[in-house]
């Protein structure tokens, strides 16, 4: 009896073994796998972003008719920025749907557009909006985060914003993938003088680990000298580097003394995590960056209540006030639907919960947090 079991287990062990030999190997061989691809899209992206960045050059911007058209606009405050294909033209029109109802709100945007399509839409459906376009072929195209045309989009931000700074034009880059409960330009950022810049942050609530990250969807610039060498560090990275915008943002307001960044308290801007908490203390301003694909996106916040525009092309005012007051009242439904999340929110969420860990760890924690993001790019696992 007793042979045959210990012939059995020894058998079982072997076999257990040779398994766990496998899976050891199969482990590493993807990981390998994962690392030459990762550092394939990388090469890729930086040869996109060099192939390309004379069109979106600080040079080119300064030296165009366009550029100098809108340092000669009349902006009594300073204006808020927007860029768009026609890819986001459908989120672009439910988000003019919703601020036109705020007053004053139309008046300081801007919307850089990069192509004929996105032009004409604009001047068309909204007149009142003040057009900056920039047609801009290698952007021609729907990209999504980690792309080479993603990285020439925020390296065409980034001059633009070294354009307006050297002209002394205070301004702010904003996105229109967010809800507007309220106008944040009451709020006067613009007045206050204890900082340099100001931008929204990421993380969820005062005690989170990522608070006072950039998140980089709505920030305002001060145009001075500090500020002017933020911009041309951030450009000249940018364009050698494989590393996303926001990544430098944080790294440098982290550790440089100069130019001074504060941030946007949670009650006035906040990420969709929002709607995922206790919705508590309703933000001004929602960014609802929930789904990666432009398309599902649309229909995601569909199913929040997020959007407005009717199909023949008209606004739902109606939508709008209720969707307000549904924040308000912290009653915004997020019943996490039949679909799974996006593979795209999934890793975001996977990258986050990384993050958070290492930032946790004590000592180390403290010395990575400058750096973490700007590894932004190579942590994401894209297959
Ligand atoms: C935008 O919306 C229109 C009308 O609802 C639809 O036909 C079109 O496919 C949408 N475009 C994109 C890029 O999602
Ligand atoms: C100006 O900004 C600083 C930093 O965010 C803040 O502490 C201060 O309360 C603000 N001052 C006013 C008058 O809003
Ligand atoms: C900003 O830089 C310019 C040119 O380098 C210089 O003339 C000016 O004095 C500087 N201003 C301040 C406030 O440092
Ligand atoms: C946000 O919260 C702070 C601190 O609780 C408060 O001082 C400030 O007035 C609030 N801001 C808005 C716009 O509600
Ligand atoms: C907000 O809450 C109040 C009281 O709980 C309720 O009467 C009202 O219908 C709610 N409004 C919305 C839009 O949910």
């Amino acid at each position: 009896m007793s042979k045959p079991a210990g012939l059995q287990s020894l058998l079982a062990l072997i076999f257990f073994n040779r398994l766990s030999l496998v899976i050891f190997y199969s482990f590493w061989f993807l990981i390998g796998l994962l690392v030459l691809r990762k550092s394939q899209n990388a090469l890729e992206a930086v040869r996109y972003v060099k192939a390309h960045s004379a069109s979106v050059s600080l040079d080119s911007l300064e030296g165009s008719t366009e550029f100098r058209q809108l340092l000669e606009e009349d902006f009594p405050r300073p204006p808020a920025f927007f860029l768009l294909n026609q890819y986001a033209l459908n989120m672009t029109d439910n988000f003019l749907c919703n601020t036109a109802t705020l007053a004053g709100a139309h008046e300081r945007f801007v919307f850089v557009t990069l192509d004929e399509v996105a032009r004409k839409r604009i001047r068309s459906r909204w007149p009142r909006i003040r057009v900056f376009h920039w047609p801009t072929p290698s952007l021609y195209k729907p990209f999504s985060f980690a792309e080479g045309a993603y990285q020439t989009i925020y390296l065409l931000r980034s001059n633009l914003a070294l354009a307006l700074i050297k002209k002394g034009k205070s301004f702010w880059m904003m996105q229109q993938d967010t809800f507007w409960r309220k106008n944040i330009f009451d709020l006067n950022y613009e007045d206050n003088m204890s900082y340099d810049a100001i931008f929204d942050q990421l993380g969820n609530g005062d005690n989170s680990l990522r608070k006072e990250w950039v998140n980089g969807a709505n920030w305002f610039i001060r145009a001075n000298n500090e500020t002017q060498f933020f911009f041309e560090k951030l450009s000249e990275k940018l364009a050698h580097w494989y590393t996303p915008d926001v990544g430098v943002m944080i790294h440098q307001c982290n550790t440089w003394d100069k130019p001074t960044c504060a941030f946007i308290p949670y009650n006035v801007t906040y990420s969709w995590e929002w709607m995922f908490s206790d919705q508590s203390n309703p933000p001004y301003l929602l960014q609802l960056d929930c789904e990666t694909n432009g398309g599902t996106k649309l229909m995601q916040l569909g199913r929040y209540g997020f959007h407005f525009v009717n199909p023949d092309g008209t606004c739902n005012n109606e939508k709008i006030s209720s969707a307000k007051s549904r924040m308000e009242n912290g009653t915004v439904e997020v019943q996490i639907s039949k679909n799974l999340p996006s593979w795209g929110r999934l890793q975001f969420k996977l990258y986050w919960y990384i993050t958070e860990y290492l930032l946790w760890i004590p000592v180390l924690g403290e010395y990575l947090r400058p750096y973490l993001a700007l590894a932004g790019f190579i942590l994401m696992i894209t297959i």
